[in-house]
């Protein structure tokens, strides 16, 4: 075999061993977005094992039931909708940066809602009525411009409707009834369009809001 052969197959070889190595390192930071759903899993209560084919050790989260990707092998929807969940969501949600759906309607979740659903910049639809959901709506929804669904209704939620989401001009729908708000109704911006039948049954919610005219609670915190 000449040298000049020898070195031609070295560099193939060498080439190859850097290719594999790159692949490698990609599917590996590709799960980020795994690891964040098998996060979730861990954080969750399964009776209906709804979540067995949460496999963390595959390459990404793609395969897995309930979950739908993009092209690009990211996340942009979780589908787990009226599935006898219980436990609680996780910070980690908000690493899914491609997510443009997130369904956990008519489960019995509990705790809060993560702040860094906020860092969602893609979500279209925040489904979480029907849990057991407290604490407040956090303001940081407010930066969720792609936003057009945003259904809270029968929780456990307290506080004040965060005037941040009276900026989002794509949301449509907004429905937080049967929870515990206080404070009142906004008007603005996209609430205009929301019907008040959406904001009933919060034992303290007053509204809507008569600019400068209402009586604003001022037990609301
Ligand atoms: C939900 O899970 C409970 C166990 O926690 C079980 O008893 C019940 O049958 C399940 N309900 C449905 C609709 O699967
Ligand atoms: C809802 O969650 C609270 C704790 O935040 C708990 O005390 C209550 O039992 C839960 N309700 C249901 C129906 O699971
Ligand atoms: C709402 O939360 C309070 C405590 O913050 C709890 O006492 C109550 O049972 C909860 N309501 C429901 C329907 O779970």
């Amino acid at each position: 075999m000449s040298k000049s052969v020898l070195f031609g197959i070295m560099d193939i070889a060498l080439t190859l061993i850097i290719t594999l190595n790159l692949l490698v390192i990609s599917s590996v930071s590709a799960n980020s977005e795994g690891d964040a759903l098998y996060t979730l899993r861990r954080s969750l209560s399964d009776p209906d094992n709804v979540l067995q084919s949460w496999d963390p050790t595959l390459v990404n989260p793609c395969t897995w039931f309930h979950i739908t990707c993009n092209q690009d092998n990211r996340v942009t929807r979780v589908d787990l909708g009226n599935s006898n969940l219980s436990g609680h969501l996780v910070a980690e949600l908000g690493k899914l940066e491609h997510l443009q759906y997130l369904e956990l309607y008519k489960n019995n979740i509990q705790g809060t809602i993560p702040v860094e659903l906020g860092n969602l910049k893609s979500l279209i639809s925040l489904d979480l009525y029907n849990n057991n959901i407290s604490g407040i709506i956090p303001p940081s929804l407010g930066q969720l411009k792609s936003l057009v669904f945003l259904r809270l209704n029968d929780n456990n939620l307290t506080g004040k409707i965060p005037r941040e989401l009276a900026g989002l001009s794509s949301l449509k729908v907004v429905d937080v009834s049967k929870n515990n708000l206080c404070g009142t109704i906004p008007t603005t911006g996209p609430f205009e369009h929301i019907p008040l039948t959406n904001f009933e049954n919060n034992r303290r919610l007053e509204g809507p809001e008569l600019q400068g005219l209402a009586t604003y609670d001022t037990n609301c915190s």
